[in-house]
């Protein structure tokens, strides 16, 4: 990305109280796209870098999945363009989804399923899950970013699925962000409301995750097959970052819809441990959102659980922003960059789109059974460079966020040809950045 913006910097700029983006969105910095990177650009980035660090050859690659809700064209998908990486190699299979935040989920679950289907043909598949999140000056504009991960599916890696068939879906009609206006780039959004669906899609999926992972646990009739799988067994969690501070709540909820499993188990009598959720439990749920006495208490009791399982993942979150489809691959890399992770560990992953979309689902860090340099858990780490990376992005003034989403609109309302105004000298090397818009609507790029 073209910048870095510490959020106390964006708080004067703004003129909030001191914290009220640090400490109530638990937010540090941001990325920030100018005109000159598009979505298609930062897959292109993505992509190639994948390619070149790990010496895959393209033409071994028989499946590129895209996953974002940045598009640039109704019709034309990103992966279109990205095979353009692929000169020799025009039998790739797999388009673009959209579904919010979702996208990358899904075009991972279906890269996933291929790669074990009979239909596999033994190449490898790639998903790009990348997005630009822009939101108009308000409220939600702190919680912007920008980013694009790419990941190579195969078999034998060194994270897998940890129970192939063993995932939760929620899914529902919901009007809490969406994008029906095409004259604008950002999108219409019911920040109170998405809040809302993220936890009941979480509680959703969550639930029936626990159920199934007790029923796997259980080896004989007799014993109780709840309790067995909760907040606390996973490894490490991994949770769609919009931004951290619903990250650190939403855990909290995990520990309230254990209390209720164990209530049900029990006939509605309350587990002696949760005493202390007792009158939340008689509670509707819907009702349990507004408790700020709730809230606290399972802040408390989430709290040394989350240090050790969530917060690694939430690294790279903090300090890009929200990158919508990348958010949950941008906290597994975190995740294998803090060195925390050792074969054996499951990772529980929980990914969100509005509309809503959610899916929870655990990997499980292996030690590969012909391990190659670059595909081992500590290959992976030194591949990724991570907070190093992050490190050496130029620190912008808070006003250029504004800016950027200004030239970015007019972009977005300027017609055709368009060429930039931003710059590609500041982008980092071996980035690729767009140069031009023809009279057809036609994008090139160029690599720094
Ligand atoms: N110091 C410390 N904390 C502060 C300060 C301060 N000076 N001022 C406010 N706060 C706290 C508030 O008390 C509140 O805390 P709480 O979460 O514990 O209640 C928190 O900051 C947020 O403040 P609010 O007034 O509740 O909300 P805000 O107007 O800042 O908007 C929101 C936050 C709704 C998340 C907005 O940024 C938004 O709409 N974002 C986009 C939507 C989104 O990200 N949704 C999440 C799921 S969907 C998705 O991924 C897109």
């Amino acid at each position: 990305m073209s910048g870095v913006d510490a959020l106390a910097d964006l708080e004067r700029h703004a003129g909030v109280a001191e914290g009220r983006y640090r400490v109530g969105l638990g937010q540090e910095e941001m990325g920030v796209a100018g005109d000159v990177e598009d979505v298609n650009s930062v897959a292109l980035t993505a992509l190639s870098r994948l390619l070149s660090e790990y010496n895959i050859d393209p033409n071994s690659i028989g499946r590129l999945e895209v996953g974002t809700e940045t598009l640039v064209d109704k019709s034309k998908s990103t992966k279109t363009v990205l095979m353009s990486l692929f000169p020799e190699n025009p039998d790739v299979e797999g388009v673009t989804t959209t579904n919010a935040c979702y996208g990358g989920t899904a075009a991972l679950l279906s890269s996933f399923l291929w790669v074990e289907s009979s239909g596999w043909d033994g190449r490898y598949a790639v998903v790009v899950a990348c997005d630009i999140a822009a939101y108009a000056a308000g409220p939600a504009r702190p919680t912007c970013g920008a980013g694009a991960v790419a990941l190579l599916v195969g078999r034998d890696a060194p994270l897998s699925f940890a129970t192939p068939g063993l995932r939760a879906t929620h899914a529902s009609n919901e009007w809490d962000f969406y994008k029906p206006d095409h004259r604008v780039e950002y999108p219409t959004v019911d920040g109170k409301l998405s809040q809302t669906c993220y936890y009941k899609a979480l509680e959703s999926c969550y639930r029936s995750y626990a159920d199934k992972q007790d029923a796997l646990l259980t080896s004989s009739p007799s014993e109780s097959v709840v309790d067995k799988f909760v907040a606390t067994t996973p490894d490490f969690f991994v949770f769609h970052a919009p931004y951290n501070k619903l990250v650190q709540k939403s855990y909290g909820r995990l520990f309230l819809v254990d209390a209720r499993r164990r209530r049900e188990a029990a006939g509605g009598v309350v587990d002696p441990r949760d005493r202390e959720l007792e009158p939340f439990l008689r509670m509707s749920p819907e009702d349990t959102y507004a408790s700020r006495e709730l809230e606290g208490i399972l802040k408390r009791l989430s709290a040394p659980s989350y240090g050790r399982r969530l917060k690694d993942s939430s690294y790279a979150s903090t300090r890009i922003g929200n990158t919508y489809a990348a958010s949950v691959f941008f906290g597994i890399a975190s995740l294998l960059d803090s060195g925390a992770v050792k074969p054996g560990d499951k990772v529980t992953v929980f990914s969100y789109g509005s509309g809503a979309m959610a899916t929870m689902y655990e990997l499980q860090a292996r030690e590969p059974s012909s391990p190659t340099e670059n595909f081992t858990l500590s290959g992976n780490r030194t591949k990724l460079k991570l907070r190093e990376t992050l490190d050496c992005r130029e620190k912008v003034a808070a006003c250029e966020l504004d800016y950027a989403l200004n030239c970015r609109a007019r972009m977005h309302n300027a017609g055709a040809p368009y060429s930039p105004c931003y710059p590609p000298s500041r982008l980092f090397p071996n980035t690729y950045y767009l140069t031009s818009v023809d009279d057809k609507f036609r994008r090139t790029y160029a690599v720094t």
